[in-house]
Formats: structure tokens, C-alpha cells, sequence
């Protein structure tokens, strides 16, 4: 089934019915009291840590609305679409968003793993990470930021990768999946840049959400690394996301709230 559910308090839109119970023990900290109260939360893509976070904001009392877009929703939401992704955010328009959190991404699949070495690079990867990781990132962009209040604090967070950081490069690799984060964060960035001058209060940043047990990264976890359960990021993020301020547009943070070089 495709379609709209009562959530425990407000509206989540997602692939099937709503799926309220076995939340993680994670919730309630993070305190989103510097934000306008009554707003909706947007989540695109509704893979392991777009799903945690939607479930993760039903329970956040700011929030009166969470509207999750994925491939599955209705209106659905292709990043390979934009005539998709106009009609999500069409579907927004009069409400009051206070957070959109971008969660989608791709990194592996359909014949492409990361490339070790330059002699595996292909046009066809190359261009489906831009697709996927920046292009679509991009065009979400154009059309959500336009529907944000023109006053009060709002947050549009893009999920990114520490891997996507030109200056903390130092082992290689992964060609497409690095350079098509790295322009992620550069578009991040820019339209940060034209945020400020319609909407002064509003804060769009990129964010690395560490090592998440997801089908992203599963082929990817070895042990000795701090792989981390969705609901455990999706808090960590929410935490993140509540202590930004508005000095903090444009910029590139882990899941601690730490700045990540360029
Ligand atoms: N997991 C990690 O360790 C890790 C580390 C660093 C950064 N990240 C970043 O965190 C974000 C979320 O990743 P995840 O770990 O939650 O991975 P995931 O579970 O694989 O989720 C990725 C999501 O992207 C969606 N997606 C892919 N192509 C799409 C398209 N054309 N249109 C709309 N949605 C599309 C997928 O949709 P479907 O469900 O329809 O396939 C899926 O929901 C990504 O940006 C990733 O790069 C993750």
C-alpha cells in the first residue's frame, strides 16, 4: 500500500502502513525549542537512516506535521526526476516547513561497486553518483527552498560523507561516490549563500552521519569501525540539526557536530 498515515501525532507519508511501535531509546534528546513550533519536517528518501529519522520525528513534539518522499511515496519523489520532485514540492506548498532533511544517496549497485583504482572508473558510474548524490540533491533544492518561511529558524540538511572531503582524502578510492559529494557540499554551500538573502534565519548545511548499519554501506563494515544502528544516527543527526545556528549555513559537520574540512 501506498499512502498517507496518522502518525502518533501527525502525518508521515511513507511506502507502507505506519510502523509506530520498536523505537529506539534514543528519542527526546535532542531539543528543538529554538524552533518555531507547529512546523512540518520533510524527509526525502526512505532508506535505513531517512526511515529512522521519520520515525524519529514523529515523536518530536515541534513538529505538528512529517512528511516522508521516497520512490514509494505518493506523490513519489525520483531523483532522477524533476518533474517528480516538483510535484513533492508542490504538495508542500502553504506549509509551514521547519526542517527537510535530504537521505537519500547511492554508493553501490545495479553492476557498480566503488572503484579501487582509476583503470575502473566508467562514464556510467561517474554519472549516476553525480545523478543521484548532487544533481538530484540539487534540483530538490531549487524547488523546496523557495516554500521556506521567509522568518524563524528552519534547517535543510543534505546528507553527505565524510569521504566527500577533498582535504581529509588520503587514502583514494571511490572516485565516483567522493567527487559527487564533494559537489554536493559545494552546491550545498552556494545555495546556503543565496538563502541569506530572502531567508536570514534559515540554515542549510551538509552532514556526515558516521558509519550506518544500512544496505548503503553493509558491503563496507569491517570490523574495528563504529558501525552505527539508524535510530542511534537518526538521533545524533536530530541532536546536530538543533544545535545549528544560523552562523553555521554553508557548512560541512559529522554526526557530532564537528566541522569537517573542505
Ligand atoms: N550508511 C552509512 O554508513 C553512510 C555513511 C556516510 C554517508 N551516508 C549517507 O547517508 C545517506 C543515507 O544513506 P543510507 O545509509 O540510509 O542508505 P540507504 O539505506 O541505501 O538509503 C539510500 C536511499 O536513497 C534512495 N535513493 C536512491 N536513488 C534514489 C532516487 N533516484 N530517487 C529517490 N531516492 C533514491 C534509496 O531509495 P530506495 O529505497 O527507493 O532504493 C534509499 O532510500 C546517503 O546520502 C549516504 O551517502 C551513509
Amino acid at each position: 500500500m501506498t499512502g498517507r498515515g496518522r502518525g502518533s501525532r501527525g502525518w508521515v507519508m511513507r511506502s507502507g502502513p505506519c510502523r509506530l511501535g520498536g523505537r529506539a531509546n534514543f528519542l527526546g534528546m535532542a531539543d528543538f525549542s529554538s524552533f518555531p513550533a507547529g512546523g512540518v519536517a520533510v524527509v526525502i528518501g526512505g532508506g535505513g537512516i531517512g526511515g529512522a529519522l521519520a520515525e524519529a520525528l514523529l515523536d518530536e513534539p515541534a513538529f505538528a506535521d512529517v512528511i516522508s518522499f521516497s520512490r514509494a511515496s505518493a506523490p513519489k519523489l525520483d531523483l532522477l526526476s524533476e518533474p517528480s520532485i516538483a510535484a513533492a514540492a508542490k504538495f508542500l506548498a502553504g506549509a509551514e516547513i521547519r526542517l527537510v532533511i535530504i537521505a537519500t544517496g547511492f554508493l553501490h549497485g545495479e553492476g557498480f561497486m566503488p572503484e579501487k583504482s582509476l583503470r575502473d572508473l566508467s562514464g556510467e558510474h561517474l554519472a549516476k553518483a553525480f545523478a543521484i548524490n548532487a544533481i538530484g540533491p540539487a534540483l530538490v533544492l531549487k524547488h523546496f527552498l523557495p516554500l521556506l518561511p521567509r522568518a524563524g529558524k528552519t534547517v535543510v540538511a543534505a546528507l553527505s560523507a565524510r569521504v566527500g572531503s577533498i582535504g581529509d582524502n588520503e587514502v583514494g578510492g571511490w572516485y565516483s561516490y567522493r567527487a559527487a559529494k564533494a559537489a554536493l557540499n559545494q552546491l550545498v554551500r552556494t545555495a546556503a549563500v543565496e538563502l541569506r538573502r530572502g531567508r536570514p534565519e534559515a540554515i542549510c548545511v551538509a552532514l556526515h552521519p558516521g558509519t550506518v548499519a544500512t544496505k548503503l554501506s553493509a558491503p563496507f563494515q569491517k570490523s574495528g569501525l563504529n558501525v552505527r544502528a539508524p535510530a542511534a544516527a537518526a538521533a545524533d543527526i536530530l541532536e546536530v540539526v538543533t544545535r545549528l545556528s544560523f552562523a553555521d549555513s554553508g557548512g560541512f559537520f559529522d554526526q557530532t557536530g564537528a566541522v569537517i574540512p573542505w
